[in-house]
């Protein structure tokens, strides 16, 4: 296998993955109303981001649809560049890397799409496609030891009889074993974090929670970290450890996960679980009425807090850029709301 040349900044550190006020705007050229008005509109998908995974952890990224969740994984697998900010992978610092160093680590990290069948080859065996990243990452490995670790990646992925599994095509499988091979497919590299994007969004509840059971245990094996990207705080609760929400681009609340499900600070937070009443499943199936209102026709200055439009507690104060403000160790919300509540 090859290897990183560049020097590790920090040899002692806790920490996977550090991202450091990551950003990616988005410039939309041709809208209609951007030739009308010559204006152009720009699309702030991830704006000043900042985090850390810790090694085994599973960090949930949740937030609604086009929040930039998937903007910002796509940054961090380096398949897109920011803007700025800083992205350091197992204490080196991976954000201008060359072509050698990407290849490297893209066999240490990898991510994990929503729809299991576009991201699997129509037209290869399952064994194949398990081949494939071995044949690009462990060119020095015989035929024979590729094909036993694919093998033994399908018995771990609990894909059973794995020797059948392994000559069939992905058509011949259902929603949930196509999964189950995507994790295969990344697992048999060994990495050091899996990026797994609303792995589980597409497939029925009953196979959802077998397949986030799948990832508890493959974290807890082998000390593999998981940016789980959702936008359903229900299937969180299983196996998260920290949480960051996220609204336009910004991370407004971070923190323990069961600690801001049961008390949720930021209003987005809020109205984001009060939406589905996860505490009383009698709610679930009911569609609630999300806790906002709409000022939308309301200028914020540039720069104020993002969730000002939609938000029921706004003040003046809220024009104003938000910080991160600390409530416990383990809380932390970008809110003016708590702004007298501070610990150090
Ligand atoms: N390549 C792109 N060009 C222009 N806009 C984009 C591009 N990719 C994403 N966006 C925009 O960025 C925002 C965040 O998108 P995305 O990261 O896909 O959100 P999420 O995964 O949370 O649904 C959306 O407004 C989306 O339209
Ligand atoms: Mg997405």
């Amino acid at each position: 296998m090859s290897h990183f040349d560049i020097q590790k900044e920090d040899e002692s550190d806790d920490y996977l993955l550090k991202i450091k006020n990551l950003k990616k705007y988005f410039i939309l050229n041709n809208t209609f109303l951007n030739l009308f008005q010559k204006k152009r509109k720009i699309v702030r998908a991830v704006d000043d981001v900042t985090f850390n995974v810790k090694r085994g952890e599973v960090l949930v990224l949740a937030g609604e649809s086009g929040s930039g969740k998937t903007t910002l994984a796509r940054l961090i697998m380096k398949a897109i560049e920011p803007d700025s900010g800083r992205i350091i992978f197992d204490g080196r610092d991976i954000t201008k890397i060359n072509k050698k160093n990407i290849l490297h680590y893209r066999s240490q990290i990898h991510m994990i799409h929503q729809d299991p069948y576009s991201s699997l080859n129509p037209r290869l065996k399952i064994i194949d496609s398990l081949l494939e990243p071995l044949n690009i990452h462990e060119k020095k490995l015989s035929k024979d030891k590729k094909i036993e670790a694919c093998l033994n990646t399908l018995k771990e992925v609990e894909l059973e009889p794995f020797e059948e599994i392994a000559e069939k095509y992905p058509h011949m499988l259902s929603g949930g074993q196509r999964q189950r091979v995507g994790f295969a497919r990344a697992l048999v590299l060994k990495p050091k974090m899996i990026l797994a994007d609303e792995p589980v969004s597409m497939l029925d509840t009953h196979i959802r929670f077998q397949i986030l059971s799948l990832m508890d245990d493959l974290r807890k094996k082998h000390n593999i970290s998981f940016l789980y990207i959702t936008h359903d705080l229900l299937t969180s609760n299983v196996i998260g450890n920290n949480i960051a929400l996220m609204y336009k681009g910004q991370i407004v609340e971070y923190g323990n996960l069961s600690k801001i499900l049961k008390n949720p600070l930021h209003p987005y937070t809020q109205a984001l679980i009060d939406a589905i009443s996860q505490f009383n499943p009698d709610n679930l199936k009911k569609t609630k009425e999300i806790k906002i209102v709409d000022r939308s026709t309301v200028d914020t200055a540039e720069g104020g807090c993002i969730f000002y439009n939609k938000c029921i507690f706004a003040m003046d104060n809220c024009k104003n850029p938000p910080t991160f403000i600390k409530r416990s160790h383990d809380q932390q919300v970008k809110c003016f709301l708590y702004e007298n509540n501070a610990i150090n």
